[in-house]
């Protein structure tokens, strides 16, 4: 039975969904993550403890496990947090892999445009502000409006666009708070880029020796305008013109390709300028949260299957996206606070369309709404046979929605 070993941090939407694809699958699983607790005892065997904070230690801990307690096929990380310890171990252990410094790029802001910009690949323009620097002065440069953000964080936590060059330094001040806030280096370095408006679309695809397949591009319907970037609907297939998608994902593959990815999944995110499409990032991993749910190949086959069929070496002919809409809307959280409740709830699940609501928060625990905020409320899910009905089901189901947040 072909082994593999998940990087599941503890702040994981996908532990289940990984699970699930590999026991469908018939794979072994061994189970890494920062603390036993999220780990049964009855898997000692099959599970062990790594410093993720910590890349290099993480991967000589899964290297050392593979060689003393048991081999694996395949080293694959669910989300960000685990990719670079994935890619530095699966490489020590000859398996199909990104190259570290490649996946040590995505995961770095700053890296990712020096990279993009080196190999020509079409981006908004941008300066990097470190402690000292005259933001103003940058944000006058670039042009604007302009978004300020910082190198490390996801899920657009930090992210803000400022229409003139005082609101970009005020801007700069709040990032390195968050930043402090995130636990990470406040005087690092922070962005400042020119803001691309028009719409955005995500891609969802699959790298194999280099070369992209594309498993899902969603238009984002919902106007992604700031002054905060919160994600709410996603929906596939993609409405664009075909060339503008063809642009879309020429660009996307450009991406990966100036940033060294070879293998696995990749998550990208364009926008569609006045003067072209433009690459917001791509990302070494899959889409976030629960979103991919909403995806289905062949024969109903998940998202997490596909990823793991490919980690390991499987065949992968025949993975079509179903022919049916799909879309899944990331709960927005209007203030930050303590959720009291969520009502309508069942209301919601009875829309026509309407797949599924999962709620990702429970009652009585805070909630933070951007740009310092850094979890999902929850998810819903739709399937229909056009993206109108898809997007027009989980219009309806949220507006059934009543989030109850207390000041705290
Ligand atoms: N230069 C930009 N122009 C327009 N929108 C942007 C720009 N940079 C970021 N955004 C918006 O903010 C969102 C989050 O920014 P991104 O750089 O992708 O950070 P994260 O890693 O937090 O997702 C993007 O999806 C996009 O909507
Ligand atoms: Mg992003």
């Amino acid at each position: 039975m072909p082994r593999v070993l998940l990087i599941l941090p503890t702040g994981t939407y996908r532990a289940t969904d990984f699970v699930r694809a590999a026991s469908a699958l018939g794979v072994e699983v061994v189970v890494a993550s920062e603390h036993r607790q999220a780990m049964a005892v009855s898997m000692e065997d099959r599970a062990l403890v790594l410093p993720l904070d910590h890349p290099d230690a993480a991967a000589a801990a899964i290297v050392a496990f593979a060689a003393d307690r048991s081999p694996v096929d395949a080293v694959v990380a669910v989300d960000e947090q685990g990719v670079l310890a994935a890619a530095l171990a699966a490489g020590r252990l000859g398996l199909a892999h990104n190259p570290a410094t490649a996946v040590a790029a995505t995961r770095d802001k700053l890296g990712s445009r020096t990279a993009l910009a080196a190999a020509g690949v079409d981006q908004p323009a941008f300066r990097v502000a470190r402690p000292g620097d005259d933001v103003a002065a940058l944000a006058t440069e670039v042009g604007l409006p302009c978004v300020v953000k910082p190198v490390s964080l996801s899920g657009s936590r930090g992210v803000m666009r400022a229409d003139d060059p005082a609101a970009a330094a005020e801007a700069a001040s709040r990032v390195r708070a968050i930043l402090a806030d995130a636990g990470q280096d406040p005087t690092g370095p922070v962005l400042v880029e020119s803001f691309v408006a028009g719409p955005e679309v995500a891609v969802e695809g699959l790298l194999t020796r280099g070369r992209l397949e594309v498993l899902a591009v969603f238009d984002k319907p919902d106007p992604l305008d700031g002054p905060y970037f919160e994600e709410t609907i996603y929906v596939t297939p993609s409405r664009l013109p075909a060339p503008t998608r063809e642009a879309v994902v020429g660009l996307v593959a450009a991406g990966a390709t100036a940033l060294g990815l070879v293998e696995g999944p990749v998550h990208a995110e364009v926008r569609i300028g006045a003067d072209g499409v433009r690459l917001v990032e791509v990302a070494a991993r899959s889409i976030g949260g629960l979103c991919s749910r909403a995806l289905r190949f062949g024969a109903g086959i998940s998202l997490e299957e596909v990823i793991l069929r490919h980690a390991l070496g499987l065949g992968l002919d025949g993975l079509r996206r179903e022919d049916q809409a799909a879309g899944v809307m990331m709960l927005p959280i209007p203030r930050s606070g303590c959720l009291v409740e969520v009502g309508g709830v069942e209301s919601a699940r009875a829309v026509p369309g309407i797949e599924g609501l999962e709620l990702t928060i429970a009652r009585g625990r805070p909630v933070r709404a951007l740009p310092e905020g850094d979890r999902y409320l929850g998810f819903l899910f739709a399937r229909a046979p056009t993206p109108e009905a898809v997007e027009d089901a989980l219009r309806r189901a949220h507006a059934h929605l009543e989030v109850v947040i207390e000041a705290s």
